[in-house]
């Protein structure tokens, strides 16, 4: 099992503090997720159907021309290597942790890349995976940038494999799920999420775009009835409701750059990052985050390179526990 943000009670019990009086700022979930409506009693009764509307409703918020509903874009993480030839496949580095661990245990070659090695990396590897906003550092490839490693891929009949769970707040304008498996893109596999952006992280609801050659041996894996009826109910909702949508991008805005400066002004410099989270590579790292742990502050810590990852606050007083705590690691 990897590492993972959001394992509160197993920091309760090492820190001995009752998972109630802490403050969870270890994922990049959005702290106030979308208020789903209640949920009809039959659908807890009925089998979900696959032919409902949610892949249309999907395919008019990201603009795609077909997607695979996922029970969370985990699934697909883990299954797609499983489908593609075993070969060469440059990950970021630092990224999430699922991506290498997947395609190694799939058999493939794994060669971590930095961010400026990567599109290098297109031009020999059978694949490449990107976060798209990249979690946890931030880091982004432009449209074209992308199409371009595509393209070399394709020379080799290899795969560009984005993982945009990250991108609803954010780099929406360089995200390719509009492409992603049509002519110009037909290598490229995007996946989204609605964890993240949506605060559905609990509904286990994911997507994937790619062309059918791609989806359908997905689609068997994953097999029927994968995501349960409240949860396509819940993804339906959230997806359909664009005021919502709106008023969510901007309050993420704002608290981003809100958490980006307090940051900044308790001197802990800059941080890289995304709306939904502040990342900063320092040599102190595990002391910063055991120190924000005894005070009930949950972190989330990277051992390689040393980094602490700072999620959103969620209301005005867990803005000011933040900033206290913070003045309290400053003048330690
Ligand atoms: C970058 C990234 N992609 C995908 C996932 C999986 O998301 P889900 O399975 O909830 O869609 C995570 C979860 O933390 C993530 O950080």
């Amino acid at each position: 099992m990897l590492e993972h943000g959001g394992r509160l009670l197993a920091a309760a019990r090492r820190h001995g503090i009752a998972a109630e009086h802490w403050l969870d700022l270890s994922t990049g979930i959005a702290p106030y997720g979308y208020p789903v409506p209640a949920i009809p009693p039959e659908l807890w009764q009925r089998l979900p159907e696959d032919e409902d509307d949610l892949s249309a409703i999907a395919c008019r918020y990201y603009g795609a021309r077909k997607v695979l509903a996922l029970p969370g874009s985990q699934a697909a993480i883990q299954l797609l290597p499983r489908l593609l030839p075993p070969g060469v496949v440059a990950v970021l580095e630092p990224s999430y942790a699922e991506y290498a661990a997947a395609w190694s245990a799939a058999g493939h070659a794994v060669r971590p890349c930095a961010v400026d090695a990567l599109p290098l990396a297109a031009i020999t590897a059978n694949a490449v995976v990107i976060g798209n906003p990249n979690n946890p550092t931030g880091s982004c490839f432009s449209r074209r940038a992308l199409l371009d490693m595509a393209r070399q891929l394709e020379a080799r009949q290899g795969w560009l494999i984005v993982d945009e769970a990250f991108a609803d707040a954010d780099n929406g304008g360089d995200s390719l799920a509009d492409i992603a498996g049509t002519g110009v893109a037909g290598n490229i596999i995007v996946l989204r999420s609605i964890g993240k952006f949506f605060g559905l992280a609990g509904a286990r609801v994911g997507f994937a775009m790619a062309r059918d050659s791609i989806l359908t041996p997905l689609a068997e894996s994953i097999g029927p009835w994968a995501l349960a009826h409240p949860s396509r109910f819940a993804a339906r909702a959230a997806l359909t409701d664009i005021d919502w949508q709106s008023a969510q991008r901007a309050r993420l805005q704002r608290d981003g750059a809100r958490l980006n400066e307090l940051l900044a002004a308790s001197g802990l410099g800059t941080s890289a990052g995304t709306a939904l989270f502040r990342y900063l590579a320092r040599d102190d790292a595990l002391e910063l985050h055991e120190f924000f742990a005894r005070q009930g502050i949950l972190l989330r810590y990277f051992a390689r390179p040393a980094a602490v990852r700072f999620g959103l606050p969620a209301t005005e007083a867990e803005w000011q526990r933040l900033a206290a705590t913070l003045d309290q690691w400053k003048n330690r």
